[in-house]
């Protein structure tokens, strides 16, 4: 067998390379090298009410139209401003998509500034009028905005020189630009769109380069010059504490598995929450085959671990009152002569045994390890995400994710992603189906009723979370991420092809709530 080279940290991105400011600028005098409006249909130009006069009949609703320019969600147009009396070059138009009232959601702001950003790359600078008259549009805007500021630093060896970097500063015209609260949400928003740009960064990066112990390189560069503490299970250390699903995973890879927990420990916590990750850093399917066509974006299945790592870091940068320990659950899913075989019965840590039927089904083996060890701790919840199953795919398309677990915790979930304007729906954990996974000679079968698969994959995580103080389970969340996790379609809002970085902001919302 050949031997690899030593691990190094993995090829990552761009992530935060864009700076943003907000200013009382006019929008007349905004130096930049474009200025990005909003436009909602009709067509009708938002806010920007000191414009030029030059420019008055040209972004007039007659002029817009004539443009062809409607306001629909995700239209960006680019006009020239030559004598147009503003010091940008150009103005940047980004749809908003129909209003419900007289203003854009927090979400409409957020899709309109990303959509205008992710254009941007290659520029030096942009000033921002879109309408951010009130604290929590202002917050949107800059969230938005930095979202779409992203580029994966793709790697094409002597053509580098056309890689784009994201706009390198941004300029947020406002009314409230010296209000204190929208100080402390502009600084929120750069944690969590640096957040959101490692996990993309993470996701993104060749299985090749990043495999467990790059993995966890990873980690420590991202936690640099926070107290994020993080603790490294390697093989050996899983074998002596019994981890025999997230050693059963990785053994038919040359790339061995690692636990790690990572942790934010604030000294006077409100709450503890455990977040538990799958991080398949590549899934072939193991000896249970993946067809090819399945397996090409299963590069992606690590997103669960990656978002669980940057929520802990963005909860430590924004010093949050709450306790948050991460786990990641790291192995690579490989067929080879170590592999193991469909119908192995391996040891989950705490001792559960579990029949493994189909080696694809290999996150929720990972996950079981790290639910119970999460759980050991006795948190006040865990929530775990992953990339777990393709039905969550089939259910909910590839914009809306899964969650289910306990009603109380299901429901916090629910409202953290519906502020933090991530989509999510609720799914149930029928009973009936958990008997599909007995087994005649484990504790538990690894598979199930395929139909209802999304659903059969969070009964068999329920069966590892552990019991609180009072004898009744911890209180549980899963999130299913699979669909949402990658983009597999065009770009679209503040979101680019490839990773997403789905979750993070639902976490990070929940985190903040318990707190
Ligand atoms: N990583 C996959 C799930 C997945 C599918 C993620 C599509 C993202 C996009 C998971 O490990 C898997 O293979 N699940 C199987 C489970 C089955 C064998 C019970 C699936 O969903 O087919
Ligand atoms: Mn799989
Ligand atoms: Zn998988």
């Amino acid at each position: 067998m050949g031997r690899l080279a030593a691990p190094r940290s993995p090829t990552l991105g761009w992530a935060g390379v864009t700076d943003l400011r907000a200013s009382t600028t006019a929008l007349y005098r905004a130096k930049a090298d474009a200025l990005v409006l909003a436009v909602a249909p009709g067509p009708r130009l938002l806010g920007a009410d000191d414009l030029p006069r030059p420019l008055r009949s040209t972004l007039s609703p007659e002029g817009l139209k004539a443009l062809g320019v409607s306001g629909k969600a995700d239209e960006v147009v680019r006009i020239p401003t030559a004598e147009g009396g503003l010091r940008a070059a150009v103005v940047v138009l980004t749809g908003t998509g129909r209003l419900t009232g007289d203003l854009p959601s927090a979400e409409q702001l957020r899709r309109a500034a990303g959509a205008a950003t992710r254009t941007l790359a290659g520029l030096g600078s942009a000033a921002l009028a879109l309408p951010a008259d009130d604290v929590e549009s202002a917050a949107a805007v800059a969230e938005g905005a930095l979202l779409g500021a992203y580029a994966y630093r793709a790697q094409r060896g002597r053509t580098a020189a056309d890689a784009k970097a994201p706009v390198a500063e941004l300029e947020l015209l406002t009314p409230l630009a010296r209000d204190k609260t929208l100080a402390a949400r502009l600084e929120r928003a750069a944690v969590l769109a640096d957040a959101v740009s490692t996990v993309r960064d993470l996701v993104n990066a060749p299985p090749n380069e990043l495999y467990p112990e790059t993995f966890v390189q990873a980690a420590r560069d991202a936690a640099k010059g926070t107290k994020v503490k993080i603790t490294v299970l390697d093989e050996k250390a899983l074998a002596a504490g019994g981890y025999g699903g997230i050693l059963g995973v990785g053994q038919g890879s040359e790339r061995p598995p690692r636990l790690v927990r990572v942790e934010h420990a604030p000294s006077k916590p409100k709450a503890h929450l455990a977040l538990v990750g799958k991080g398949i850093t590549f899934d072939s399917g193991g000896l249970s085959l993946k067809p090819p066509t399945g397996m090409v974006t299963m590069k992606c299945d690590m997103a669960g671990a990656a978002t669980v790592l940057a929520a802990v870091v963005a909860a430590a940068r924004l010093d949050l009152p709450v306790r948050v320990t991460g786990w990641l659950a790291l192995a690579e899913n490989m067929p080879s002569g170590t592999a193991q075989r469909p119908s192995d019965v391996l040891t989950t840590y705490g001792g559960r045994t579990v029949e493994v039927l189909n080696t694809d089904a290999e996150g929720r083996l990972v996950m079981a390890d790290a639910i119970v060890a999460a759980g050991e701790e006795q948190p006040d919840a865990i929530v775990d995400v992953a990339t777990l199953t393709g039905a969550q795919v089939v259910a909910l398309g590839s914009r809306v994710s899964a969650v289910m677990g306990d009603d109380a915790l299901r429901a916090a979930v629910l409202a953290a992603a519906e502020r933090a304007g991530e989509q999510f729906w609720p799914m149930p954990l029928p009973e009936e189906l958990r008997a599909s996974l007995d087994s005649p000679i484990a504790d538990i079968a690894n598979i199930g009723d395929r139909n209802g698969g999304m659903l059969v994959a969070g009964l068999f995580l329920r069966e590892f979370v552990p019991n609180g103080a009072d004898g009744t389970r911890l209180p549980w969340a899963h999130l299913d991420i699979a669909g949402p996790a990658f983009n597999e379609q065009g770009p679209h809002g503040y979101t680019g092809k490839g990773g997403t970085g789905h979750a993070l902001r639902t976490l990070l919302a929940l985190a903040e709530d318990l707190g």
